[in-house]
């Protein structure tokens, strides 16, 4: 049976281990799948452990992506340009290193029917979670990608590293009369039940509304969001089970179908406290 896990720190909340059992059922693929938390400095050592035990991949959530890319021989462009690996494949003792992140949300977006081609997108923050998303975000010829944060600098600094024409970085106040057709809480401020502060103007009847995190009840962000009147608010559930589906796709070479996984986990996640 070829052995996967996932490493972070802390892992206890971690549901990769029942979507990726969930995916195995569906496509009859015989693998093990667990959860593994590695001191703050254990994690290359706990990597190469797995590796001696004949491990075949690994997906890394933080504070771990970065060492990962670190380790790795071989690195997809998208990993690359995300300075993060999620999705670690051992071949030939050699070890080979992505990032499905985000090709998660994009993939989320468009099973909820966003347009993305020439869209104005707004992304709000500009940590680790908004490097992975950019480049697949770019992929799909968006009309322009907004980066606007607390700290404007590390904002402007990402559009710097990457280069394109379609990305401005600015802080929370040079957004207000945009017009955005889709705007990505792409801050860390849903975990402490906070909401970046933004102007209610930015939302409309045709603002789609996207939170990276996911939760029993709605983010203060898609809450504000729907209040407003938003056309639609989505939260990190579909992004979660679609970065998954990817990691399972380059390990396993067949892609699961997401739906009825996504469907599950909701069900499971409001039946929790
Ligand atoms: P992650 O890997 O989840 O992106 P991170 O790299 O620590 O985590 O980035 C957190 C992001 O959330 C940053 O963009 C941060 O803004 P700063 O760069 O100004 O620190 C943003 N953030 C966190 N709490 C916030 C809050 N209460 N309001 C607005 N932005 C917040």
């Amino acid at each position: 049976m070829d052995k996967y896990l996932v490493y972070g720190n802390p892992i206890k909340q971690s549901r990769s281990p029942v979507i990726h059992q969930a995916f195995a059922k569906q496509t009859e693929q015989n693998i093990s799948y667990q959860k593994l938390q590695p001191e703050i400095d254990g994690f290359k050592e706990a990597v190469n452990a797995f590796i001696a035990l004949g491990g075949k991949g690994a997906n890394v959530t933080a504070p771990f992506k970065e060492q990962a890319l670190e380790m790795c021989h071989h690195l997809s462009q998208r990993a690359q340009q995300a300075g993060a690996v999620n999705t670690l494949s051992f071949i030939n003792n050699e070890i080979y290193g992505d990032n499905t992140d985000g090709l998660g949300l994009v993939q989320d977006l468009l099973r909820h029917g966003v347009k993305l081609t020439n869209a104005k997108v707004l992304i709000l923050g500009a940590g680790g979670a908004v490097k992975g998303v950019i480049l697949p975000l770019l992929e799909q010829q968006l009309g322009a990608l907004v980066i606007a944060n607390r700290t404007v600098s590390k904002a402007q600094a990402l559009c710097q590293q990457f280069g394109s024409d379609k990305m401005q970085g600015c802080g929370f106040d040079d957004i207000a009369n945009i017009d955005f057709d889709v705007i990505i809480n792409a801050t860390s401020a849903s975990l402490t039940g906070e909401q970046p502060p933004i102007s209610d103007e930015l939302i409309s009847d045709h603002t789609v509304c996207y939170d990276m995190v996911y939760g029993k009840s709605l983010t203060p962000f898609l809450m504000w969001a729907e209040r407003l009147g938003a056309k639609s608010v989505i939260d990190g559930l579909g992004m979660l089970v679609g970065q998954a589906a990817e990691s399972f796709n380059i390990w396993r070479k067949v892609m699961p179908e997401v739906e009825q996984v996504l469907l599950d986990l909701r069900a499971d996640i409001n039946k929790s406290d």
